[in-house]
């Protein structure tokens, strides 16, 4: 077995996977104001930024060969309600972030998440009842609006992150009937109530706001065959590719998706992932460049497309060095 891997061409012509900017997406958070960027006290590194900032970060995305970043509001305070109406404005920071990247011509596909969240005072995905329970067919009629509305801002692919059921379907339907043929969904199919969400929803400044937790509607995290029917009723529904999230603890989920369904599959290396990496790395546990790529390369072996993560650009960086 070590002649194969004795040199490093040798190395190079039997590697069984390959890993390339190419196979990114990089999550951005967007705030308001003027040439900010907003440090994050939970995910160092990582930067809330002002959108006139944005399109110079696609660009630069762009440049380093990354096809797509994902856009995250960190919405004020005064903008969050109840029913999270602010989802549905035209001039929210997620449609002016959108735009604008539009406007500067920067190629690159923009993403940008479906739910409410980052518009709620209390925090969830969606309407809730007066028992906190969270509606499903009420809230899917405002995910239907929200979609529309970033799609009308320039989205090329809309990414449902709510866990709420029928709702590709119903956006789908929405997409087509006023005439976004071709804006991509991209389904978190295969999404976990998990720990792992930490740093984001501190990001997004919506970890304040939550009450109870989302075992209601996001995936046990016992669960695996329980994601392929997700997966199965989201391809059914008119997803043009599906997501798995977390993304490291469930890479088993990763490689069961991709073995039995043809659609591409993301997989989420989320902000509690990234953050766990940068407190060893600060604390001279281990060698960031090394596992960074190391962790990649493992959801390209598991038999994901791509990857969301925060160490995007970074990573990119050396693939390209
Ligand atoms: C919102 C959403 C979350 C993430 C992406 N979209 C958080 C949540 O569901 O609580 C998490 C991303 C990350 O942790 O990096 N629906």
């Amino acid at each position: 077995m070590r002649r194969l891997r004795r040199a490093g061409w040798s190395r190079a012509l039997v590697a069984e996977t390959r890993l390339s900017p190419a196979d990114l997406i990089w999550p951005l958070f967007v705030r308001e104001g003027t040439d900010l960027a907003e440090p994050i006290e939970t995910m160092p590194g990582v930067f809330r930024h002002s959108v006139d900032r944005l399109p110079a970060l696609a660009k630069e995305a762009e440049a380093l060969g990354i096809p797509a970043i994902a856009l995250f509001p960190y919405t004020p305070a005064d903008r969050r309600s109840e029913d999270g109406k602010e989802a549905l404005n035209p001039d929210n920071l997620v449609c002016r972030a959108l735009q604008a990247i539009r406007d500067s011509g920067a190629n690159v596909g923009l993403l940008s998440d479906v739910a409410l969240d980052p518009y709620t005072s209390h925090g969830h995905d969606g309407l809730i009842d007066e028992t906190g329970h969270v509606l499903n067919d009420a809230t899917v009629e405002v995910l239907v609006k929200q979609a529309l509305n970033q799609a009308r801002a320039g989205a090329d692919i809309v990414a449902p992150s709510d866990m709420m059921d029928g709702r590709i379907s119903a956006i789908r339907a929405a997409l087509e009937s006023f005439g976004f043929h071709d804006t991509q969904i991209m389904a978190y199919a295969a999404k976990y109530a998990s720990g792992f969400y930490g740093p984001f929803r501190d990001a997004v400044g919506a970890g304040g706001y939550l009450k109870g937790d989302k075992k209601g509607y996001q995936m046990d995290p016992a669960n695996a065959r329980e994601a392929l029917r997700e997966v199965a009723l989201d391809i059914a529904e008119g997803a043009d590719s599906v997501m798995v999230k977390p993304g490291l603890p469930y890479l088993d989920i990763v490689q069961r998706v991709a073995e039995r369904f043809d659609v591409p599959v993301f997989a989420y290396c989320v902000s509690g992932e990234y953050a766990m990496v940068e407190a060893a790395v600060a604390a001279g546990m281990m060698e960031r460049d090394k596992v960074v790529l190391e962790i990649l390369m493992a959801f390209r072996r598991a038999g994901a497309s791509g990857i969301l993560s925060y160490h995007a650009p970074h990573a990119a960086r050396l693939l390209n060095a």
